[in-house]
């Protein structure tokens, strides 16, 4: 399976801050913001990434993460000249999906939770339609919004619904199959002249081929998008840090734990920024290996 982490936008409810910067570069804690999609996707087993981003940001994210063979992945970089919505990213994507099957990852998506590992590994095997993820939030009507059959079968889905039908929201990570190219390719924008992610998902809810994986109440699904939020999300990752004394979404132990780095690699990494405690935390997990 390919990955696809979409980085662009223009994150008007951070402006000021995002004048300059792009979301997806601020700081969630203790690293940037990409450092927690991009960890999904290695968790996921997916070594072949595309970022797409601004022709203005794009630069930055190369600066940060290179080819990414120091991560034993292989990175590609792709401009989105306008945010036409997030379907997009199929039609740009095209030739890094090829034949296969592709996981989408919105940017300044943070996800945090017990055995994700598995509940990824057992949902990217074998992509026959889409697998979508879902969450339980207070207010549904600010998203789109999923039901399910005892099955997991994905039976109704709204955008955005003045009385949600359930209080699931699909979040920002997506499985699908390769027939999401097309599907992407023939879409016409909706009235806010943009190419609706939901427009996708109802492509494969018609056909009976669409599945909707319950997160529950025992994971973290954190927004990004508004100063407020932002900062809770930081404050979560570092309180839940300092308290367990291990890193959220530290992309060098993701590594060395998926077998895409050796230890000797994860040290060279570390030390390269000893000099902060998170270069320190990846020397200390290379020294340890498994065992910690
Ligand atoms: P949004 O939160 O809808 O938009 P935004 O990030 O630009 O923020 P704001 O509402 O403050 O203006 O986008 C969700 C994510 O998807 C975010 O990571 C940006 C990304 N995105 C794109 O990369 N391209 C697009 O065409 C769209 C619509 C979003």
């Amino acid at each position: 399976m390919k990955g696809i982490i979409l980085a662009g936008g223009a994150g008007t409810r951070l402006h000021p801050i995002t004048l300059a910067v792009s979301k997806q570069l601020l700081p969630v804690g203790d690293k940037p913001m990409i450092y927690y999609p991009l960890s999904v996707l290695m968790l996921a087993g997916i070594r072949e990434i595309l970022i797409i981003s601004t022709p203005h940001d794009l630069p930055q994210f190369r600066r940060l993460l290179g080819d990414g063979t120091h991560l034993g992945l292989a990175i590609e970089y792709r401009v989105q000249a306008e945010p036409n919505g997030l379907p997009e990213a199929f039609v740009i994507g095209a030739d890094h999906i090829g034949d296969d099957p592709v996981a989408l990852i919105l940017g300044d998506n943070i996800f945090h939770g017990h055995d994700f590992y598995s509940i990824l590994s057992r949902n990217s095997a074998d992509i026959q339609g889409c697998v979508l993820f879902g969450y339980p939030v207070n207010d549904p009507e600010r998203y789109g919004v999923g039901e399910t059959d005892a099955a997991g079968n994905l039976v109704s889905l709204e955008e955005k619904p003045d009385r949600p039908r359930s209080h699931t929201a699909i979040t920002g990570l997506y499985f699908y199959d390769n027939a999401v190219v097309d599907v992407a390719k023939n879409l016409r924008p909706s009235a806010r002249g943009e190419l609706e992610i939901t427009d996708v998902n109802r492509w494969y809810l018609e056909r009976g081929r669409a599945r909707l994986v319950n997160l529950g109440r025992g994971f973290a699904w954190l927004d990004t998008g508004t100063p407020e939020s932002l900062l809770q999300a930081g404050q979560y990752v570092v309180t839940l840090e300092e308290r367990q004394g291990i890193r959220i979404a530290c992309i060098e132990e993701v590594a060395l734990r998926m077998g895409f780095i050796d230890r000797d690699q994860c040290h060279r990494l570390g030390a390269a920024l000893a000099k902060s405690p998170y270069g320190r935390y990846v020397m200390a997990i290379a020294r340890e290996g498994a065992e910690r």
